[in-house]
């Protein structure tokens, strides 16, 4: 079975799926490390109720990017890992990490790429106005929410519906959407 890690940069409600979808047999894998680059979150919350171990590092601890990766990268070893999540993780992440795990670390965003990238997709769509809003999962490169895509969730927008409807219908399509494309990649790399 591969060992995946999950990077989280807040609440994580993603991780919180996956890994409950681990523990009722739906995904074959095992997670045993959570990483996040915001000590204290409530992602580091959820995983320790879940019994995950957790590696929280501060980015202003470290020179660069880089070094802070080369850390990252000593206890992903440690812990055997084959296969990256990432999972509401807000740091744009370097070669000394992608090159490490080449097609191996997969991302998930609130929009339908290449549309609405970066932090703000939800209310940036909805002020625009569209109608169909979404979900993408993509595999990670150099460039922010750039990489190639490997699977995606329209929705339509409902008269009426509000941001936070929007965003609540979204966030539950990504947890679907996660699991089943989790659930694909690995049977594909077992
Ligand atoms: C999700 O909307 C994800 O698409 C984006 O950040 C959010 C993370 O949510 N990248 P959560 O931390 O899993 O609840």
């Amino acid at each position: 079975m591969k060992n995946i890690a999950v990077f989280v940069s807040g609440n994580g409600s993603n991780f919180e799926t996956i890994i409950s979808n681990i523990e009722n047999g739906n995904l074959k894998c095992n997670l045993p490390l959570l990483v996040t680059d915001k000590p204290g979150c409530k992602g580091v919350e959820r995983a320790k109720n879940h019994g995950v171990e957790v590696y929280e590092y501060s980015p202003k601890d470290y020179k660069t990017r880089e070094e802070s990766e080369i850390a990252i990268i000593k206890k992903l070893e440690e812990k055997n890992i084959d296969f990256i999540v990432f999972a509401g993780f807000m740091r744009i992440v370097t070669e000394t990490l992608i090159s490490k795990y080449e097609n191996k670390i997969v991302n998930i965003h609130p929009s339908l790429l290449p549309s609405f990238k970066g932090a703000h997709a939800i209310e940036q769509a909805f002020e625009y106005g569209v109608k169909i809003f979404g979900v993408t999962i993509h595999y990670v490169n150099f460039e922010m929410d750039g990489g190639k895509i490997i699977s995606q969730k329209a929705m339509s927008y409902e008269e009426g519906d509000t941001i936070c409807d929007v965003e609540r219908k979204i966030h539950e399509i990504e947890h679907d959407l996660y699991v089943k494309t989790l659930k694909k990649l690995l049977e594909e790399k077992e």
